[in-house]
């Protein structure tokens, strides 16, 4: 069973119930999730706990202002944490083009500079084509689960 973190980031609540619910459906299998809604880097640099950045993309391509205090800080400081596993979950919209999940990528690069170890592939969930992005992320983050 697994420890997991998930930091959120979201501005009108799809993300955030997306990590929610993923919540609710691994507790259920026994895993031990903690859904971190304004997250501040003690909450990664105390543990060893594998991480699920889940949020979804603000402005031009950028991590909404809940998360935005951590992702800075975590560049600024870059806490080293060799190997530890992280994935990413990101919300965005296709039709803002070349910004699309920016987020994520943002969150992404940031985590490696911190040598951490990217677990599985981006799920990128597109508001274009989904208005139900838990439906996603559950198959997915089973999956990834599976890899860590
Ligand atoms: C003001 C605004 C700016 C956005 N900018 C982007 C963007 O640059 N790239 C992207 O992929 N999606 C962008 N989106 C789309 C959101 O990421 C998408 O609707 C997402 O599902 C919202 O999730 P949330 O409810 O957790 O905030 C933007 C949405 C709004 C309202």
């Amino acid at each position: 069973m697994a420890s997991i973190r998930i930091l959120v980031g979201s501005v009108y609540g799809g993300a955030l119930l997306t990590a929610r619910s993923l919540k609710k459906q691994l507790e259920q299998d026994g895993h031990q999730i903690t859904v971190l809604e304004n997250p501040e880097l003690e909450d990664i640099t105390g543990n060893t706990d594998p991480i699920l950045v889940c949020t979804s993309t603000t402005g031009q391509g950028e991590v909404p202002p809940n998360l935005l205090p951590f992702y800075l800080r975590l560049r600024e400081e870059l806490p080293q944490q060799p190997g530890r596993p992280f994935g990413v979950i990101v919300l965005g919209d296709s039709s803002y083009g070349e910004t699309f999940c920016g987020a994520g990528e943002l969150m992404e690069e940031a985590l490696y500079e911190t040598s951490a170890r990217k677990v599985g592939d981006t799920l990128r969930i597109d508001a274009l084509e989904t208005t139900e992005p838990e439906l996603e992320a559950e198959p997915w983050v089973r999956q990834w689960l599976e890899h860590l």
